[in-house]
């Protein structure tokens, strides 16, 4: 089954107005083509800005709230994004997790509400270094799985995307090595199949993320079930992300 390769940047709480448009005049010409999906997450601030000027990168927001409206001060509906024309959206980063109280359950219910809306929800997953070195990856990539897929339909999340981030290689420079990417990433088909059967599990689009590099990320999309990445730091700079853009073209 051949899946189209999707490579996103996450920028995290960086960049203003004035630079997501520079970003985007000097990045969205080298996303053409149709041999894979390139796109930035950006800020809540920034998604009118990178919408404005996408013709070929695909814009996600980094996250969302479960509810349409009401007392949720600071939070961003699914509606509200789905009025921008938004199509993607970055749910249950391992910083949400880990700083703002997202559980598995709370990124379910947004992962249900994003696909009711048809905006595609990149699911991110992995273990912290203290479960990596006490050899427990696997069991929590197939218990936030569990968790956060729960009750969605096959072909939903067929049409996923999900984002393996050992929590350990994020913005530390400290890579997976591309046999543990693939491995876990391969535990995660495994789980989709062993939940939604052959088609989700053939068909969703998984994503290595931690410490991706113009440098690396070849090697990683070169793996069997590693199908793209999400980029932290090596998207924020317009020359490294056309980098990677033309490595993986
Ligand atoms: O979501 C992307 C991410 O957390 C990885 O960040 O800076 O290690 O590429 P970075």
């Amino acid at each position: 089954m051949s899946r189209k390769p999707i490579i996103v940047g996450n920028w995290k709480m960086n960049k203003n107005n004035a630079e997501t448009k520079a970003f985007f005049e000097a990045v969205d010409a080298a996303a053409a083509g149709d041999t894979a999906t390139y796109g930035i997450g950006a800020p809540f601030t920034d998604l009118q800005t990178a919408i404005a000027n996408a013709k070929n990168l695909i814009v996600a927001a980094e996250n969302c709230h479960f509810e349409d409206a009401g007392a949720f001060t600071g939070e961003v509906s699914v509606p509200m994004l789905e009025e921008l024309g938004l199509k993607y959206c970055i749910i249950g980063h391992s910083e949400r997790r880990q700083m703002f109280g997202d559980t598995n359950e709370t990124v379910n219910k947004k992962a249900h509400r994003l696909i009711k809306a048809g905006i595609t929800p990149i699911l991110c997953i992995g273990e912290t270094e203290a479960e990596f070195d006490a050899g427990q990856s696997e069991q929590v990539i197939r218990d936030e799985l569990a968790g956060s897929l729960k009750d969605l339909a096959p072909e939903a999340v067929a049409n996923m995307v999900i984002a393996y981030e050992p929590i350990w290689a994020i913005g530390t420079g400290k890579s997976a090595s591309v046999e543990i990417a693939e491995n876990c990433c391969k535990t995660v088909r495994d789980a989709v199949r062993d939940m939604f059967g052959d088609e989700a599990a053939d068909k969703v689009r998984i994503q290595y993320g931690g410490s991706v590099k113009p440098n690396n990320v070849v090697e990683y999309m070169a793996q069997p079930d590693i199908d793209g990445a999400l980029i932290g730091g090596a998207s924020l700079k317009a020359d490294s992300f056309i980098e990677i853009i033309e490595k993986t073209k």
